[in-house]
């Protein structure tokens, strides 16, 4: 594995993807994993019960995210979901899911055995847009909800008004879990969104996305009345023993943040706003705005290719690879540690494939392998990953809509 690892990184394959850290030094990097690589030993704290430099840590990163508590996670965003459903939920209890979130809050729905209704963001181009908070008040009008759960921002870069969901929510006494996996970052400039610590009962973010910290990093962060549950559930979903390489990467990342502010990330405007500048000469894809300026997203929809050719292209061709490919559009991750050579090249490589693209493609597409399962109930979620938003949940009907584009497109596929 080593050897296939390091070939990548003597590559000249450049990564529009996470780790947020691109593979490149920077804050938040630890050189020497080895000299620094122990779990829990007498003196060096405890993360589930901390009393010394992990409670000093602790403290800190709550502070920066302006938090009643804040704890790492060593499993990604995928363990401070499932501790964060069990703890605002009982057995057996009810949720409100958007329908757009991470198969972690499915699996935590079926593990709580819990009876789940869903939220139906609308979807442009096959991409979701933000809740509509309306759809929670009305949701939560007509039944009785131990928790909410939603994702903000999307895998493209949708945030949704978190602070009136959560007043919506909190007026019916209804906890709001707040998936922000993809905005570790938030609040850190002006020109990035708000973060929803201080509105939401539960935040959850996944730090290794979009800040440069250690894959499998991230924050939990949780007000008063949940912290103890969400505490013990941690300690039954995750490793007992967390490994202080990735606890480190956070805390010297958060600590660069602190000294440095939204400096850090000067540059970074700097490239993307000369990348924006430059997609506005694109003729047949199309560059979509996004609410998050660490998400590139570019539409093949008005072209004469699907996503996954652009993927590939961009990969065989270019030497780009990029986060994600849907059936109508690309996702491209950046961050603070991207060189401006990057984004140089992903516009370069963007626009040649763009000079040698059509208006339209041709929409014979054959579906008819998959025609036996037409109206036939999914006997396990099934989704593309990324991003891992199932198509289609255990029980749902499986409709043309599903096979044809991937998307989910209303309500009445719900058993
Ligand atoms: C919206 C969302 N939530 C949660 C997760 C899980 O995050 P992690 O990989 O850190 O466990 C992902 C992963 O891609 C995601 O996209």
């Amino acid at each position: 594995m080593y050897d296939e690892l390091k070939k990548l990184y003597d590559s000249d394959i450049y990564p529009m993807h996470m780790p947020g850290h691109k593979r490149q030094e920077g804050f938040g990097q630890i050189k020497n994993a080895l000299e620094i690589d122990i779990t829990e030993i007498p003196g060096y704290d405890d993360l589930y019960e901390p009393e010394g430099f992990i409670k000093d840590a602790l403290k800190r990163a709550a502070e920066l995210y302006n938090a009643e508590h804040t704890v790492f996670l060593v499993n990604g965003s995928t363990v401070g979901i499932l501790a964060s459903v069990f703890a605002a939920t009982k057995p057996h209890g009810r949720i409100l899911i958007a329908r757009n979130c991470h198969k972690s809050v499915y699996h935590a729905a079926a593990l709580r055995e819990l009876k789940a209704e869903y939220i139906f963001p609308s979807q442009t181009d096959g991409m979701f847009e933000s809740i509509d908070p309306k759809e929670v008040e009305d949701k939560l009008k007509s039944a009785d909800f131990d928790a909410v759960i939603i994702t903000s921002p999307t895998y493209e870069g949708r945030v949704s008004d978190i602070e009136k969901i959560a007043h919506i929510c909190h007026e019916h006494k209804t906890a709001l879990i707040v998936d922000e996996a993809h905005g570790a970052h938030f609040g850190f400039h002006e020109r990035f969104p708000k973060s929803a610590v201080g509105a939401a009962d539960i935040v959850i973010m996944s730090t290794h996305k979009t800040l440069p910290t250690l894959t499998q990093t991230g924050l939990l962060h949780v007000n008063d009345e949940y912290y103890e549950k969400v505490i013990d559930y941690l300690q039954m979903f995750q490793t007992s023993s967390p490994s202080y390489l990735l606890m480190s990467s956070i805390d010297s990342c958060l600590s660069k943040i602190r000294e440095s502010g939204s400096k850090l990330w000067e540059d970074f405007f700097i490239y993307r706003d000369a990348f924006t500048r430059r997609m506005e000469d694109l003729k047949h894809l199309k560059y979509i705005e996004t609410d998050d300026p660490c998400k590139i997203v570019i539409s093949t929809d008005e072209s004469s290719i699907y996503a996954t050719e652009l993927a590939e292209r961009l990969l065989n061709r270019y030497h780009i690879q990029i986060e994600m490919e849907s059936a109508a559009y690309i996702v491209a991750i950046v961050t603070c540690n991207d060189s401006k050579e990057g984004f140089e090249r992903f516009a370069d490589a963007l626009l040649k494939i763009d000079s040698t693209l059509l208006d339209s493609k041709d929409e014979q597409v054959s579906f008819e392998r998959f025609a036996g399962l037409l109206h036939t109930k999914a006997q396990n979620n099934i989704y593309i990953y990324p991003p891992g938003i199932p198509i289609a949940v255990t029980g749902e009907v499986i409709d043309e809509s599903m096979i044809e584009g991937g998307r989910i497109k209303d309500k009445r596929f719900i058993d």
